[in-house]
């Protein structure tokens, strides 16, 4: 029997088996100090019982300080990227087994700057989740439309095919702990939030499509996250949608008193 949890409020009932995953992407931001210091007040503030997920992920610098820093508080730690190739002469790039011996749980791939600024692409995304499951990093896997994809009805094909070649050659039981991160670009540290309703249609387009490709249970246990403009007051409304299973933050990550706001959403 699986353990089905319900959360409801003002008549919105919730019923699936999707942990709820509130995932901080800290980008370029704190040094080594500075995220143990956010770290740990952080951990303070969320105490010890969970029914949510946490995650955070400060930059790579920070990661083994970070680690040692949340050992005992119920935070997990994340990558922001990785290299897919196990050891060798890559001057600059971090491989998924460092990240594993530095207590990383989860790792960040394919976000949408990451596409805009460093090259990266459908192809590149594939193998680094392709790299992550071989370690067994949960890969968040980021997809989204621009404005102008939106604005041309492109949302959906854009989606299909960031979705169709990231999971290009995987089988359904490789993608156990994948987790997918719906981040529309024009919502990105914009203050923009999709509307409750654009955020739920595409989270189901998602999941239909995870469906179509790996079956019912499959797309039943994968959790879609939520990213851009996330915050304490718009949280509630986008987890009480039945496919948003979580968010993405990351301005609002930051500040720990802000992101314990929205890790303590109510539905
Ligand atoms: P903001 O929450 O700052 O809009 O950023 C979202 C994001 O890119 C998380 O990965």
């Amino acid at each position: 029997m699986l353990h089905v949890q319900t959360f409801s409020t003002k008549g919105i009932k919730k019923m699936n088996d999707r942990r709820p995953l509130i995932a901080g992407n800290w980008k370029m931001f704190k040094n080594g100090p500075e995220a143990v210091a956010a770290a740990i007040k952080l951990a303070n503030l969320l105490g010890k019982n969970h029914d949510v997920d946490v995650m955070i992920a400060p930059p790579f610098t920070a990661l083994a300080q970070v680690s040692d820093a949340i050992k005992e508080s119920r935070l997990s730690l994340g990558a922001q990227n990785l290299f897919w190739e196990f050891e060798g002469a890559y001057t600059g790039e971090i491989s998924p087994a460092m990240l594993v011996s530095a207590g990383c749980e989860y790792v960040i791939i394919g976000h949408s700057e990451r596409r805009q600024y460093f090259g990266e692409t459908d192809d590149t995304v594939n193998r680094k989740i392709s790299a992550a499951v071989d370690h067994d990093l949960k890969p968040i896997f980021c997809v989204g439309e621009s404005e102008k994809e939106r604005e041309s009805n492109a949302t959906f094909s854009v989606l299909d095919k960031q979705v169709t070649s990231g999971l290009k050659g995987f089988s359904s039981n490789q993608l156990k702990a994948l987790i997918i991160a719906y981040e529309p670009v024009w919502a990105i540290g914009t203050g923009k939030t999709a509307t409750t309703d654009q955020a739920q249609e595409v989270h189901r387009f998602l999941r239909a499509m995870l469906e179509n490709s790996y079956g019912n249970t499959l797309a039943k246990s994968i959790r879609i996250l939520y990213g851009g403009s996330v915050k304490p007051d718009n949280i509630s409304e986008l987890m009480a949608m039945d496919d948003v299973d979580g968010a993405l933050v990351g301005g609002a990550s930051l500040d720990p008193e802000t992101f314990s706001g929205i890790v303590h959403f109510q539905i």
